[in-house]
């Protein structure tokens, strides 16, 4: 037996009478249309009363909040309609109780599955247009740009400010000067995100991501990892200070003249003890670019990190314990510590020498 047939003695009987179960109703589409419209501009109100952005503080965040407020304003009637036909439905052509019989066979009606098809590919199409409009835009390269170097790795964030030759944990913008991030990782997958400035990038391992903005307002803000990264995720939380462009000029230079004090890290020969604690000072700034603080803390350091032990407070203040427990993690976990979050490549990633500086500097960090 074809699946068609029914709809052919449907045909063959003429129009088909009208359901029993709406026969009472003058004007169901009607009906629903109204009660749909109503719903529609009530779920709108609601959704544009509601504060849903935190501040904004970046020049594309206005054109991104607007783009969410049309999104959330095309969404309401799409779901207002699915719910409304639904919900009629359900309390029309509920089934009698004890009715274990089949629906009649539907074939399908052309129109309405034109209609289906043709208006959200339009709404669809619209919106994808729009966005890349303001994407394109808020991407667009813009006159004197501070190129800024993001580095992702468990668990934390590093800065490289080429043009200023700085390296920070702590992300410094000026104001209203284009910035330009571009985004690398170390490791696995995380996602560079400061809220406030609404723009959001992955870094990716072997490619380099890149976001544009502009901050436009002097504040504090939190730098977020929003890609679960590890245990650790949940700690990757740096802080980003807008500072009037002067200020940041300044901040730069002395962070640049601070570098330059110490010996720059993997070239220091051997018995470079003399420029007064040289070995101390690489110490604390490996420490601080291998972003050890963001799990451990380290009063010396102003670290206070808590997925990993207290680095101020070891229990074995042996040189070749703290090597190994820098190079090899898992060879002996402390008690109340889990096993496998922190990195094992660290003996990779420093040289002999930064090393040699490093467990130094912890074992001369003890409280
Ligand atoms: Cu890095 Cu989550």
């Amino acid at each position: 037996m074809s699946e068609r047939e029914p709809v052919a003695q449907d045909t063959a009987k003429g129009p088909p009478e009208t359901d029993p179960r709406i026969a009472g109703e003058k004007h169901p589409v009607a009906r629903m249309l109204a009660i749909g419209v109503i719903a529609s501009l009530i779920g709108i109100a609601i959704c544009l009363l509601i504060d849903w952005f935190p501040t904004s503080a970046s020049g594309a965040a206005g054109q991104i909040d607007t783009l969410y407020d049309v999104l959330l304003i095309c969404s309401v009637p799409v779901f207002v309609l699915v719910m409304t036909i639904a919900i009629y439905s359900v309390v029309r052509f509920r089934a009698k109780p004890g009715d274990m019989g089949d629906g009649p066979p539907i074939h399908g009606n052309t129109r309405l599955e034109v209609i289906w098809v043709t208006i959200p590919f339009i709404m669809v199409t619209a919106l994808a247009i729009y966005g890349w409009i303001v994407l394109d835009d808020i991407e667009a390269k813009q006159q004197n740009e501070l190129v800024v170097n993001v580095t992702g790795q468990q668990f934390t964030w590093t800065f490289e400010y080429p043009d200023q030759n700085v390296n920070s944990n702590e992300l410094v913008l000026p104001l209203d000067r284009p910035v330009d991030f571009r985004i690398k990782t170390r490791d696995v997958l995380h996602s560079f995100w400061v809220p406030e400035f609404r723009l959001k990038s992955d870094a990716v391992p072997g490619l380099t991501t890149k976001i544009r903005l502009t901050p436009d307002r002097i504040g504090n803000y939190e730098v977020v990892c929003a890609e679960l990264c590890g245990l650790g995720h949940s700690t990757m939380r740096q802080f980003v200070r807008v500072l009037p462009a002067g200020e940041f000029d300044r901040w730069a230079q002395r962070r640049a003249e601070e570098g330059e004090g110490g010996a720059p890290a993997g070239e220091s020969g051997e018995g470079a003890q003399g420029g007064g604690g040289g070995a101390a000072a690489e110490g604390e700034q490996i420490f601080t670019a291998q972003g050890c603080g963001s799990c451990h803390a380290l009063a010396a350091a102003n670290a206070s990190g808590t997925v990993g032990p207290d680095l101020g407070k070891l229990q074995d203040t042996d040189a070749s314990f703290v090597r190994e427990s820098i190079v090899e993690p898992s060879a002996e976990v402390e008690q109340g510590f889990p096993d496998g979050v922190m990195p094992t490549d660290f003996g990779d990633k420093l040289s002999p020498e930064e090393l040699n500086a490093l467990v130094k500097y912890l074992l001369e960090s003890q409280e």
